[in-house]
């Protein structure tokens, strides 16, 4: 099966973090960084992190007015270790586009309505369609909603967080399914990802963390 899994690497411990990415290097597709370690490592941590050989997904959100979008989006893309980049749609087509114009070889992901929020389906479909509109590589919903977002668009690549096993503390998430659950779902879409961070990083080992996660959906 092909690697799924984005590890979300939602600490500002640097050295924690390149622990974690070696215990995990052998079965992630990627890491997720968002601004809390971004802020410590900046873009030499980003090229470190990225030696491991997994793709990076730099998780920053973004959402401001287009010029500020535009110029923040040129600026990560000039660092090249960045393969995906998040921004909110709901900044909008004017935003988004402006966030197009400048991303060069990023792919931008846009995000939908986070996985810690309730929402109806058709609020995901406006926020996907807007995506679509605006050329963006894809989005993040949560994996209840794979199936609408696959059906609009079969080139999208989905980016799914959320993902909590049936024993596993739920935290802040609320649309959640599990990992098993999602690779049921998405089957072998290439185009197809999760986002997990506190169960593999936050008790245990990564490493056989990551494992034991992967090995539920056999
Ligand atoms: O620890 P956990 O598995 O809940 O981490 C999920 C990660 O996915 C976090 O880094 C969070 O910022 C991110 N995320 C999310 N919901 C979204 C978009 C991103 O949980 N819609």
């Amino acid at each position: 099966m092909k690697k799924n899994i984005f590890v979300a690497l939602d600490f500002s411990n640097f050295e924690k973090a390149l622990d974690i990415a070696n215990s995990v290097k052998n079965d992630a597709a990627g890491l997720k960084i968002t601004n809390e370690l971004f802020a410590i490592c900046g873009k030499e941590g980003l090229k470190k992190l990225s030696d491991f050989g997994l793709e990076i997904f730099l998780d920053l959100k973004i959402l401001d007015i287009p010029n500020t979008v535009k110029k923040t989006v040129a600026s990560i893309a000039s660092l090249k270790t960045v393969k995906y980049l998040t921004v909110h749609t709901s900044g909008d087509s004017d935003m988004l586009k402006a966030a197009k114009e400048s991303s060069g070889q990023l792919e931008l992901l846009g995000v939908t309505v986070l996985t810690s929020q309730l929402s109806s389906k058709d609020k995901v479909k406006t926020l996907t369609d807007l995506a679509i509109k605006s050329g963006l590589s894809g989005v993040i919903a949560s994996a209840q909603e794979y199936d609408l977002v696959r059906l609009m668009s079969k080139d999208l690549k989905i980016f799914c967080p959320g993902i909590r096993g049936a024993y596993d503390k739920k935290d802040d998430q609320k649309r959640v399914k599990s990992y098993s659950e999602f690779c049921k779902i998405s089957k072998s879409d290439a185009k197809a990802f999760c986002v997990i961070g506190r169960p593999i990083y936050e008790n245990g080992d990564a490493g056989q963390n990551i494992k034991k996660i992967i090995q539920s959906a056999d």
